[in-house]
């Protein structure tokens, strides 16, 4: 790997989220979130694999802080079970913020900076009960939700975001059924549940910073697009970038949403939109942070397709376990594309998530040689570096993930840690990763 050209400060960390590592569903007061209703629902999750116990890193968290003070980040990025401190999304669990208490003094206490993410698609099954994204006042419990947490951890933790990849939420959870809640929704009825998540993220910052945060921001997903045949294709390409990469960013950060949304039948003149909710979705950000994993090529879709674009293969590069193709220069212009497009409207930027599914398994002797995610790992936070270099502010990366873990529907198939995970045992085994970014961390902060 080359030496890289970072300023110094430039923080390193290492990211996750609470329903793919906690299990210990029923533990301590926590109530059903939507993901338990659907994992328990028969050929949604491959392999018919089962959360619970999984990584059990809710009796296991103080192994967890010592792998993270072994490899010596910066900071370390988790989210909050909703339904594990508000019951049925609502009611204050003490026994589940206490958990949440004790991580985040034991990070302190290793030095670690916490960074709670307050939703990562585990919406209470009783909130989804009563409408869920569809619904208006979800997006105000929320709100009641992220001040509560604030209140209870703002004293201690500086940094927030109100919710991961919204995007994907909507578009996987509520359209295309392949994520819980498992609906597939059009129109208006699709366009409702992305205009609440924005609406909720937008009360969350203004509730959290009620709540005492001092930096509050938003975590995104976004792929660069690529039209298969040129500019044949630049119809469905567009399409496509509307959706993926602006649907959740020009409402934050333009105060608009973007055009292209008729292609999906999503009109910003409907019903869900209220006077002045622009306003509160655009409120200030301290942050973005930006989840890079590949680019996506897309073709014209076919006369019967439902959706204005057809996803298409990438040719000539090499693909992770998950089928992904390989693009770290995708990370670059990702995050370039982000400053050319938002130029002063853009907050600084953190990468939130970037990181490779590949199926090694410790040797005889424990060992995990992991060397395909070394080297993504490595071209990628390469590629951040050319984009600070070439002007855009990036204050840090932090990789996705710690450990082995719940990989949504694709269940425990696909590992993404730098920890190695035997789901039998929930035996932890650092990989040859875990060893390299500990010494990239080492070589690098000051
Ligand atoms: C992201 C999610 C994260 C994980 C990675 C592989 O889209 O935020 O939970 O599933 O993909």
């Amino acid at each position: 790997m080359r030496a890289l050209r970072l300023p110094a400060g430039f923080e390193w960390g290492i990211s996750t989220s609470a329903f793919q590592i906690e299990g210990a569903s029923a533990a301590d007061g926590r109530t059903p979130s939507v993901w338990d209703t659907f994992c328990a629902q028969p050929g949604r999750i491959a392999g018919g694999d089962r959360p619970d116990p999984g990584c059990d890193h809710y009796h296991r968290w103080k192994d967890d802080v010592d792998l993270l003070a072994g490899l010596g980040v910066d900071s370390y990025r988790f989210s909050v079970s909703w339904s594990r401190v508000l019951a049925g999304g609502r009611a204050a669990n003490p026994r589940g913020f206490a958990f949440y208490d004790r991580l985040v003094d034991a990070l302190l206490a290793a030095g670690i900076e916490p960074v709670v993410n307050l939703f990562h698609w585990d919406l209470p099954q009783d909130l989804q009960d009563a409408g869920g994204w569809r619904s208006r006042d979800t997006a105000y419990v929320f709100a009641e939700y992220a001040e509560k947490l604030a209140t209870a951890l703002a004293d201690r933790v500086t940094r927030w975001s109100t919710m991961n990849e919204p995007f994907e939420h909507f578009g996987l959870g509520h359209v295309l059924g392949f994520h819980a809640p498992g609906q597939n929704l059009t129109g208006v009825a699709a366009f409702s549940v992305a205009h609440h998540l924005l609406l909720a993220h937008g009360l969350g910052v203004r509730a959290v910073r009620a709540g005492g945060a001092r930096q509050v921001g938003l975590i995104n997903s976004y792929a660069p697009v690529r039209p298969v045949n040129g500019g044949g294709d630049g119809a469905a390409a567009c399409a496509l970038d509307a959706i993926q990469n602006r649907l959740f960013t020009d409402p934050v950060l333009l105060g608009e949403y973007p055009a292209g949304l008729d292609a999906f039948e999503m009109d910003p003149a409907s019903k869900p939109v209220r006077s002045g909710d622009l306003e509160i979705i655009a409120a200030p950000l301290d942050f973005l942070g930006v989840n890079y994993y590949n680019v996506l090529a897309v073709s014209a879709p076919e006369p019967a397709d439902p959706l204005p674009f057809r996803l298409a293969e990438l040719p000539g590069f090499d693909r992770t376990a998950s089928g992904w193709p390989v693009v770290p220069d995708g990370m670059r212009e990702t995050l370039v594309m982000l400053k050319d497009r938002y130029r002063d409207a853009l907050p600084p930027l953190y990468v939130t998530e970037t990181g490779a599914a590949y199926d090694e398994k410790p040797d005889a002797d424990g060992f995990c040689d992991d060397f395909e995610r070394v080297a993504f790992l490595a071209s990628h936070v390469e590629a951040i570096a050319e984009a600070v270099a070439s002007g855009v502010d990036v204050r840090g990366a932090m990789l996705w993930s710690l450990l082995d873990n719940f990989e949504w529907a694709e269940g425990f198939s696909q590992r993404f840690g730098l920890v190695h995970v035997d789901f039998q045992t929930a035996q932890r085994t650092p990989k040859a990763s875990y060893y390299w970014y500990r010494d990239l961390i080492r070589g690098v902060t000051p």
